[in-house]
């Protein structure tokens, strides 16, 4: 992706000195540009075989139903026309509802789910929609400062349509409290794109008594892009 496609401003500051991590780990120099060595297409496609039957289903994992709140995640990946991202996979991680990850540096006192391990994965159709039910995750905290905690989030891997195009970003739900004290959620500077990475609470994809339903479309470049490198 060329990064003149990307409007300033949307992408997050990449030395952010609130978060604190990226002051470590930010660039010291000015960034260059670097030609691909080889054409993408060379690349691995990611092939619909890869995926098992449950992998977009975060719920069926266990011996038993996950504790939460059971909920439906679905929207399109387009780029900047509009166009729908066919056949692309995406991957999505989070912490369980109360807030924990099933990871071994995770260790922060609240309880693991042994139903429930955050990992998903799934492609997207012909209309670039994609669709996956999970469990609602918990807020965090995460020792940045006194009172940091994250807001609840899902991450998202996005592979294009090849590896070479891979991208991360974070899904969050409206109306979330801690936004406003989010280091990461304010490290992006245009105020708008922020509001792109809260998913809508959806009725019309509610399933009738099941799960609630949240949407979140993903914009790959252009005047709507949605932040990326979160
Ligand atoms: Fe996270």
């Amino acid at each position: 992706m060329k990064f003149d496609a990307i409007p300033s401003g949307v992408y997050p500051e990449l030395i952010y000195p609130s978060y604190k991590s990226t002051l470590k780990r930010g660039p010291a120099q000015p960034l260059l540009r670097i030609r691909a060595g080889q054409p993408v297409e060379d690349n691995l496609i990611p092939s619909p075989r890869i995926l098992l039957p449950n992998d977009m289903d975060l719920t069926a994992h266990g011996h038993g139903a996950p504790l939460g709140e059971k909920i439906v995640v679905t929207g399109r990946v387009v780029d900047e026309d509009g166009k729908p991202v066919r056949n692309s996979l995406l991957e999505v991680w989070q912490c369980n509802a109360a807030g924990r990850y099933w990871h071994k540096k995770d260790q922060h006192d609240a309880p693991l789910d042994p139903n429930f391990h955050g990992i998903g994965k799934m492609m997207t159709d012909d209309d670039g929609r994609y669709r996956f039910i999970t469990i609602k995750p918990g807020p965090y905290p995460w020792g940045n400062h006194d009172k940091a905690w994250r807001p609840a989030h899902i991450h998202f891997s996005l592979f294009g349509n090849v590896y070479a195009q891979r991208l991360v970003t974070q899904m969050y739900f409206p109306n979330d409290p801690l936004f406003d004290y989010d280091p990461i959620f304010q490290s992006i500077p245009d105020l708008a794109a922020r509001q792109r990475l809260i998913s809508r609470f959806s009725l019309e994809y509610t399933n009738s008594d099941k799960m609630l339903g949240y949407e979140f479309d993903i914009v790959l470049r252009g005047r709507d892009a949605t932040p990326m490198g979160i």
